[in-house]
């Protein structure tokens, strides 16, 4: 039995130390978490490749000198860069023929996707909470709130167009124009929609969105760049909600290069082993990638959890719905939506999108 082999097929990270904490082993499950290939980790001190408080440094050396073993069922490893993955891990010891402790063996699991998984539970409540607020809220006030529009609209006109008043009546028509938008967005959030699913031209559908927003580009001297797949198969979507969908994302980028920049669009065929494939209820689909990416100040790291939770905003006049309203379209398409940022580099927005099923 090659017992080696069995390790590397293993999901979980295993690693082994010798009695003086050198690295002995190291499975490809722990060359994919840590981003270290074995031959940089093996023959190597614990220290010298994770920091001293990581909970595999200190859980492992308490085993190496106690000869006990230990778990810890939510301990991080650092993966360079301040990205710091969340894993559960147990050490066990290595009894040498003698007796004594010869080494020790950590095995550690990714909870990643269970803590995102987590994430979206937790957003779906709230999502459903803001909901039902939601709808109870746009029936209170739209009816007075459209009461006022049609007042204002009477004043304004008897009032005429040179009026010294007409100033606070157009200020009354948009602030009121505001609102009704608010109340359009939560609805948005809240309504169990029905998408019109029909193959759609991806790049079709980018161009409407970065139509509405050329005027917007010139002013901010916002430099659109265009990287399309030109081979790129039709999408299975819901035309108006997609829109909705980059029309948000491209906001998003225009606030974050508020002095300019450069705004990417880029369409391909996903090979993203998490999202690359859904099941659609009737079998795998594969999917493609629209990425939206800015050269913005990007996502600062104790944000970035919260992105998607309703109403999480980090901006003057933000209503922190944009996202968590790509989110519910996404999902409702059964895609998904992954954003990496670096702060002071920009962000990087995907949607996963499934493929229009071919004809035969
Ligand atoms: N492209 C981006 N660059 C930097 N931060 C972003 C970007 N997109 C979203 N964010 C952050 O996520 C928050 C939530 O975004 P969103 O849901 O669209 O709400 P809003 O735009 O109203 O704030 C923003 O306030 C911002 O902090
Ligand atoms: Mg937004």
């Amino acid at each position: 039995m090659n017992y080696e082999a069995v390790l590397a097929g293993l999901p979980d990270a295993v690693i082994a130390v010798d009695a003086s904490l050198r690295i002995v082993f190291w499975n490809s499950a722990a060359e994919v978490l840590t981003e270290r290939s074995a031959r940089r980790a093996e023959g190597r001190y614990l220290k010298e490749v994770f920091p001293p408080d990581a909970s595999v440094v200190r859980r492992l050396g308490e085993t190496v000198s106690t000869g006990e073993s230990r778990s810890e069922p939510e301990g991080f490893v650092d993966r360079g860069e301040s990205r710091r993955v969340p894993v559960s891990l147990v050490t066990a010891p290595l009894f040498a023929r003698d007796g004594s402790v010869e080494g020790a063996v950590a095995v550690l699991r990714d909870l990643s996707r269970i803590r995102q998984l987590e994430a979206e539970v937790r957003r779906g409540e709230t999502l459903a909470a803001a909901g039902r607020m939601a709808v109870g809220l746009a029936h209170e006030v739209r009816n007075p709130l459209g009461a006022i529009r049609g007042a204002v609209q009477l004043l304004k006109r008897e009032l005429g167009t040179d009026s010294r008043w007409s100033e606070y009546t157009d200020v009354l028509l948009t602030e009121v124009d505001r609102v009704n938008r608010i109340i359009e967005m939560l609805l948005d959030l809240a309504r169990p929609v029905q998408l019109r699913l029909v193959p759609l031209n991806l790049h079709q559908l980018l161009e409407r969105v970065a139509t509405l927003h050329e005027e917007a580009c010139r002013e901010r001297r916002i430099g659109l760049v265009r990287s399309y797949d030109p081979s790129l198969p039709p999408i299975l979507g819901d035309e108006d909600r997609l829109v909705q969908v980059f029309h948000n994302l491209l906001r998003n980028a225009f606030d974050a290069m508020p002095s300019g920049g450069r705004l990417t669009l880029t369409t391909r065929v996903s090979l993203n082993p998490l999202f690359g494939k859904m099941d659609l209820g009737a079998g795998q689909r594969n999917m493609v990638e629209a990425k939206v990416a800015d050269e913005g100040g990007g996502i600062p790291a104790a944000a970035r959890a919260r992105i998607f939770d309703p109403f999480f905003t980090t901006k003057d006049k933000g209503l922190g719905l944009g996202l968590a309203i790509c989110h519910r379209i996404l999902e409702e398409h059964r895609g998904a939506i992954q954003v990496d940022s670096a702060e002071g580099r920009g962000t990087v927005v995907t949607c996963f999108l499934p493929i229009a099923k071919m004809t035969p």
